[in-house]
This record gives structure tokens, sequence and C-alpha cells, in this order.
């Protein structure tokens, strides 16, 4: 699409068909009090607001310096534009005196028992989730929004991401050659939405849990494989993304059929992920992962690997679930996520007058 409409009652970007481009960038808030803190967002929302929506930048007059980074050209485009606004949990501490006010699941992220987290790769105050077409849009917005907000937002630290175009068709393939994200809810009500009440306070409606972990790809180690080993790991077919007991990626896989694994192995990464039980339903969550690539590290090993996002209602109740079922999967031997954080992603802005964070404010 060439434009999201920014006003709603959600957030885009969570429900929203995954663009091409991406960045996931978390800042500390500097601001002080509470009036700065609603100052820089009100900031990014009029920033969001302009760059999701287009159109050419208000010029400051002769000798000062542009308004725009023109990294765009004179005319910015929306480009498909999105930015999402997350909260972590430690916004509510002493600093602003929002700690009565906290979304009751949010809390930082736990680590898990095949995580090696890296402090510098953690946490943040604010995430900013940032989604384009093109990854010169994502690198605009950016631009523009830490510019607007300097001195009460340091960015800590930045992933950017790409999403493949389909090979050859259907749900795009992450770094290890699968497709990823077949699976995913279709309807947003029941699963990814916090609903009014429930132990929650009122304006944490409309909102959504967001998860980001930053998980290494081992491909060295992967390319070497079998395509049956790598197969049985995810418990789909490499080429056509079909469950292994299927022929076509929409296929829905039939455990009860298969109760010993024979097929579908028990510990695969489809049927450890998502069971497909009556009690497990309630489990499943929005994926909306991008691929990244870092170069080379110190060891001259490939750089790469998966920012796996998802959203969802309860972060206990979907993804730390889902996390706790695969623990020491036979993907673990493949995988090393080292960062990420727990983050709420705020309601949506109403309208023209609305503003991020206005409910909780
Ligand atoms: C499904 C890859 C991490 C949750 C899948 C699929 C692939 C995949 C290829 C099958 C296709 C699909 O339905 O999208 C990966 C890779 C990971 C990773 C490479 C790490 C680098 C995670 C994590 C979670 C997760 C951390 C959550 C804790 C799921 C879920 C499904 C899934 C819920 C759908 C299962 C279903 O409903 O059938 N993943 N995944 N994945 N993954 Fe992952």
């Amino acid at each position: 699409a060439d434009a999201f409409p920014f006003h709603g009652a959600n957030q885009a970007g969570i429900f929203t068909p995954q663009q091409r481009a991406a960045a996931f960038a978390a800042f500390d808030v500097t601001a002080t009090g509470r009036s700065g803190l609603t100052e820089v967002f009100r900031t990014l929302t009029d920033r969001a607001r302009f760059l999701t929506t287009g159109g050419s930048p208000v010029d400051l007059g002769v000798g000062a310096p542009p308004s725009d980074s023109a990294v765009l050209g004179p005319v910015v485009p929306a480009d498909g534009l999105t930015v999402t606004l997350s909260v972590g949990s430690s916004l509510f501490d002493d600093r602003y005196g929002l700690a009565t006010r906290k979304p009751a699941k949010l809390g930082p992220m736990k680590t898990f028992p095949d995580d090696s987290l890296e402090e510098r790769w953690c946490h943040g105050d604010v995430m900013l989730q940032l989604c384009a077409n093109n990854p010169d849009t994502v690198q605009h917005a950016l631009r523009d929004i830490t510019k607007h907000t300097r001195g009460a937002m340091q960015l800590r630290y930045r992933m950017n991401g790409f999403q493949s175009p389909p090979r050859p068709s259907g749900t795009p393939r992450n770094l290890m050659g699968f497709k990823d994200g077949i699976a995913n809810p279709t309807q947003s009500d029941q699963l990814i939405w916090v609903r009014a009440g429930a132990g929650e306070p009122d304006w944490a409606a409309n909102g959504s849990y967001q998860v980001v972990r930053f998980i290494r790809m081992l491909v060295e180690f992967w390319d070497r494989i079998s395509i049956a080993e790598q197969e049985k790991i995810f418990g789909r077919k490499r080429d056509s993304g079909a469950p292994l007991d299927g022929s076509g990626e929409s296929d829905t896989p039939n455990y009860p059929a298969d109760p010993e694994g024979k097929t579908i192995p028990l510990d695969s990464h489809i049927r450890l992920a998502n069971p497909r039980t009556g009690e497990t339903a309630g489990n499943r969550l929005l994926r909306r992962g991008y691929n990244y690539d870092l170069g080379v590290d110190l060891n001259g090993n490939l750089d790469v690997g998966l920012i796996f996002c998802c959203y969802q209602q309860d972060v206990e109740r979907q993804f730390e679930a889902v996390q706790h079922r695969l623990a020491g999967e036979p993907l673990t031997d493949y995988i090393q996520p080292y960062g990420g954080g727990y983050f709420f992603a705020l309601p949506g802005v109403r309208d023209q007058r609305d503003y991020f964070g206005s409910g909780l404010l």
C-alpha cells in the first residue's frame, strides 16, 4: 500500500500487512518530569502523523538549516510508512510518577534457558517500530524523529530489518530458507488487542503487548545439515512451506492423526509452538518478524538472524507460554537469542487533536 491511515482505535504497524523494510529503535527517555514526557509524546505524534501521510516539509526560511534531510527528495512520500510506538516497563519507574498506571502485564523481558543476553541490546523506555516499503523511507523517518526529540530521548540500540519478497510465491522466507509467518491469527480481537477491564488500566484498551527478540542464526552450521533434518526441525517442507503431512503452505497439520510424531516430530518447532489442542488456542500470537544482516562478527562468521517480533493481549499467556514450550527444541542448536525487550504498544491516536499516550499521561 502507498499509505496506511495514521488515526484509529489501534496503532498501524501491528495488524497491518508487513512492509518490506523496518527498523526497531529503542530509546532511553531523558525528558524531565511528566510535562516533559507529554511534550515528547506530542512531538512524536506530530512527526508520525506527518511522515506517515507525506507532504512538503515546512521551509524554515533563508539561512536556517533545512527542516528536512531530503533523503526522500523535496516532497516526502508516505511510502507505506507506519510508526508504531511502544513503552517499556522502565518508563513506569519513579521518574514520571506513572507506577500506578502501568499496563498490568508489563515487566522487563525475562531470560530464557537458551538465551545469552547482551545488555546493550536489551530493554529500553520506548520502542519505535518503523516499517515502510523502502529502507530509505525508514531511515528518513528515524532521522526526522531523532532530530525533533533530541534532548528528550536518546537512542539505545537500533536494528534494521528486511522482509524478502515471496520466493517463488506465498509467504516470504527467513534466512534459514523456510517460509516464515504462515500460521498467523487472521482475526485480532481475541488474541491481540488489550480489552478494557481484565485487570488493565482503562487507558490501555486497544493497545497490545509487543515482544521483540534479536535471534542470531548460525547459518554456517545450518547450511551443512540435510534438508530432511531441517524439515524435521521445523515440521514443514522447505520448498513449499507445507506441513510435513500436507501439500500446500496453507494446509493445517493433523496432529491427532500422528500422535507419536512419525511425520511431524513431537519436538518440531511448529508442533511445540502450537500443539493445536483446545487448551493452547489462547496461546497463539501475531508474529511480525524481519530478517537482519549485520555483516561479519569478530570471528569472521556471518552476523545474520531474525528480529522476532510478536503482538498479543497477554505476554505470559501467549509469548512466554510458547517460549517455554520451545525451550530445548532442536532448533536451539542453530540459533542464539541475545537481545530484545517487552513493550506495550500504545492505543491508536484517534484524531487530529489526540496524541500518543493521551490516556496514560
Ligand atoms: C512457526 C521459524 C522463533 C513462534 C514458525 C515457522 C518457521 C519458524 C519456519 C513455520 C512457518 C510459519 O507458520 O510461520 C522460526 C525461527 C525462529 C523462530 C527461524 C528463530 C530464529 C520463534 C519464537 C517463537 C516462535 C521465539 C515464540 C516464542 C512460532 C509460532 C509459529 C511458528 C507460534 C506458528 C506455529 C503454528 O501455529 O503452526 N517459526 N521461529 N518462533 N513460530 Fe517460529
